[in-house]
């Protein structure tokens, strides 16, 4: 098979990550017969700084053209006071917008070789396994209208939070979809009691569950649900939900499994698929070779499931990671006081021997 793929690999963390996961992408190619055509694109701060815009009309033009976009993170600091159109944030919510790329797919698993990573109890996180569906393309992030004004001491800024029916329906029918692939229940998570967006999301929800008799549908407001996430994380199989509380409990979801950098993500819905790390550009540690590559070389995991429907190879990159994990690798994110860490790159060479090495037999 020909696989066409865009990397971006972005600010601050993304590249150091980004660059190990091609790593691991190019053995499972070569190791299981494909071939793989790459092209890398800047977006974001590095865009900016190059182009003047967080998305350059060549990295749309690439990614419109591949059939998968794999990248590392946007932001820096750099961009902090600037308008929100020329902020690295824009970049990568553009090319959401463009790819049609409306269901972002966030598993948060717990992994027994990383017991002792959640800063929560081990019987409490034990056996977790949560898929968050997060809305992608509406919301606050993308509502009309958006603004500040007004002179300094008096300023007022608006964003609009917006859903249409048609929306929700298409998120809560990937959502059901993918809870019959699992457990066959489904959370839909909102803010029913204020929102009028809420409303209408609980509405549709429940009228699309009405084709979905085998999923066992609930719904859940959105601050019980997040301290429902750390009491008893176990509870939860699918958790549909908007743009926002997605982005949200989606990041504690990591927290709560104790490793935000293992923490993949695909978003599809369009026409090619965007997978991304859950993790941001970590400024603080870009460029120190200390990043963890595990939620970024997982995203090509979910990538050649998702996209190439390539399940064994998919398997492979993920029975990688767990080998390593299991074989005591960590990178300083997982490690605890006193055990002995590895470097970014040496995390990926090590997936990527195993891949070597699986593919082989
Ligand atoms: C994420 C990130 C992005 C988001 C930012 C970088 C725009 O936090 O993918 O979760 O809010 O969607
Ligand atoms: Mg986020």
């Amino acid at each position: 098979m020909r696989l066409s793929i865009t990397s971006l690999p972005g600010d601050g963390i993304g590249p150091e990550v980004t660059s190990q996961a091609i790593r691991v992408l190019k053995e499972v190619t070569h190791g299981f017969g494909h071939e793989l055509r790459l092209d890398e694109k800047e977006i974001g701060g590095a865009a900016l700084a190059k182009f003047g815009t967080p998305l350059p009309d060549a990295t749309l033009k690439s990614c419109l053209a591949s059939q998968a976009v794999v990248l590392g993170a946007v932001g820096t600091p750099a961009f902090d006071d600037k308008p929100p159109e020329l902020r690295p944030e824009a970049g990568l919510l553009r090319l959401r917008q463009q790819l049609g790329a409306f269901a972002n797919l966030r598993p948060a698993v717990y992994y027994p070789a990383l017991a002792e990573c959640s800063p929560m109890r081990a019987e409490i996180v034990r056996g977790t396994d949560i898929l968050i569906v997060r809305e992608l393309l509406g919301g606050l992030y993308f509502g009309q209208p958006r603004s500040i004004e007004g002179a300094a001491g008096s300023r007022h800024a608006v964003n609009t939070m917006s859903y249409r029916e048609s929306e929700i329906e298409r998120i809560a029918r990937v959502g059901f979809e993918l809870a019959r692939g699992r457990r066959r229940r489904l959370l839909s998570v909102d803010k029913a009691n204020v929102l009028e967006c809420s409303r209408l999301w609980r509405d549709v929800v429940t009228r699309v569950g009405k084709d979905f008799p085998d999923v066992q549908l609930s719904h859940m407001y959105v601050d019980a649900t997040a301290m429902s996430l750390v009491l008893k994380p176990t509870q939860f199989d699918v958790i549909l939900t908007e743009n926002m509380f997605g982005d949200i409990l989606s990041d504690q979801a990591g927290g709560v499994v104790g490793a935000l950098g293992l923490l993949a993500s695909a978003s599809v819905g369009g026409a090619g698929g965007l997978y991304e790390p859950v993790h941001g550009s970590a400024p603080d540690i870009a460029g120190k070779g200390i990043a963890n590559p595990l939620g970024a070389i997982l995203s090509v995991a979910m990538m050649l499931r998702y996209t190439f429907k390539l399940s064994k190879e998919a398997e492979c990159v993920e029975a990688g990671v767990m080998s390593a994990l299991k074989g005591g690798l960590r990178t300083p994110d997982l490690a605890r006081h006193g055990e002995r860490t590895v470097t970014t790159d040496e995390m990926g060479e090590k997936i990527a021997e195993f891949v070597r090495l699986a593919a082989a037999t």
